[in-house]
């Protein structure tokens, strides 16, 4: 499918999508996010697409936010429509993929730049990073999960200072904070969340699945995380990866997952 706004490659099990609007350091406007929603969702349905690495382009910016020419002059509802049509399209989105997800954030990640990679499962850095939600400098405040992302991720205290006094962390604070899992110099970015793509390849694509499912459970509104947990180990148990994978343990060889 052609894009504009985006670029969506598939290679050896894994689709890379690339936010391009480098002119405007990747700002998500919202045909941006339509077609990320697209991208996003033909790569989880794709059985082919085990991992999505997201990234932006160009050596600055991952996402520099959402774009403010766009929503300036917004309403009261227009407002709480953009963050419903987001949360829903995108954010929300790509936290519930049964496909994993890993953020490569190149630059700038603020405010929904750093909420898209928030949503992703988990985040890798290159050094030249710096993340913040800078929105109450706008008069606004974080609206695509970002005030319940945050704090889940670097605790309170921390996400509290962050968002009031719209700060931007580097990498290397960002991985003190444990809001990356790794920093790299910034060639070396894609090779490291393909490796780590690569180690997610070899295991089961269900079981994967599975295990996003219930560690997403314990951070809902009225769901149980261990009884989620229950239901997806159980549920494991009828799936021809199980029997694969316990399989060649027992005869000492490498799995070769079907994926159902
Ligand atoms: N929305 C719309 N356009 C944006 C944008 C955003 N969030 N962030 C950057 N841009 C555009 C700029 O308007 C500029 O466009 P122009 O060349 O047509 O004027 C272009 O991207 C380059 O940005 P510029 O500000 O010139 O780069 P810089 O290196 O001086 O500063 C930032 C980089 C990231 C510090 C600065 O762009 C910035 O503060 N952006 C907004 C961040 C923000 O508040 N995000 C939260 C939005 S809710």
């Amino acid at each position: 499918m052609n894009y504009e706004n985006i670029l969506s490659n598939f290679d050896n099990g894994i689709t890379t999508i690339t936010i391009n609007r480098p002119s405007k350091l990747n700002a998500l406007n919202k045909s941006t996010i339509k077609e990320l929603h697209e991208a996003f969702k033909d790569a989880d349905k794709d059985k082919e697409t085990r991992v999505i690495i997201i990234t932006g382009s160009g050596e600055k910016a991952f996402v520099a936010g959402a774009d403010i020419s766009e929503f300036a002059d917004y309403s009261i509802s227009q407002g709480e429509r953009l963050a419903a049509q987001g949360q829903a399209l995108l954010f929300d989105f790509v936290a519930h993929l049964g496909t994993p997800v890993i953020a490569a954030v190149n630059g700038f990640a603020l405010g929904g730049g750093l909420e898209l990679a928030m949503a992703a499962h988990f985040r890798i850095a290159s050094d030249n990073a710096k993340m913040g939600l800078p929105e109450v400098s706008l008069g606004v405040i974080p609206g695509y999960g970002g005030t319940q992302r945050l704090p889940q991720l670097i605790g309170k205290g921390r996400a509290m200072e962050l968002v009031m006094t719209a700060g931007m962390i580097d990498a290397a604070k960002a991985l003190d904070y444990g809001l990356v899992n790794y920093v790299t110099p910034q060639e070396e970015l894609i090779p490291l969340a393909e490796k780590l793509a690569g180690k997610i390849l070899k295991n089961s694509p269900v079981a994967v699945a599975a295990a996003i499912n219930a560690v997403n459970a314990g951070f809902e509104d009225g769901e149980n995380g261990f009884d989620t947990e229950i239901t997806e180990f159980g549920k494991c148990f009828g799936t021809a990866d199980f029997k694969e994978g316990t399989q060649a343990f027992l005869e000492k060889r490498k799995p070769d997952f079907p994926g159902k």
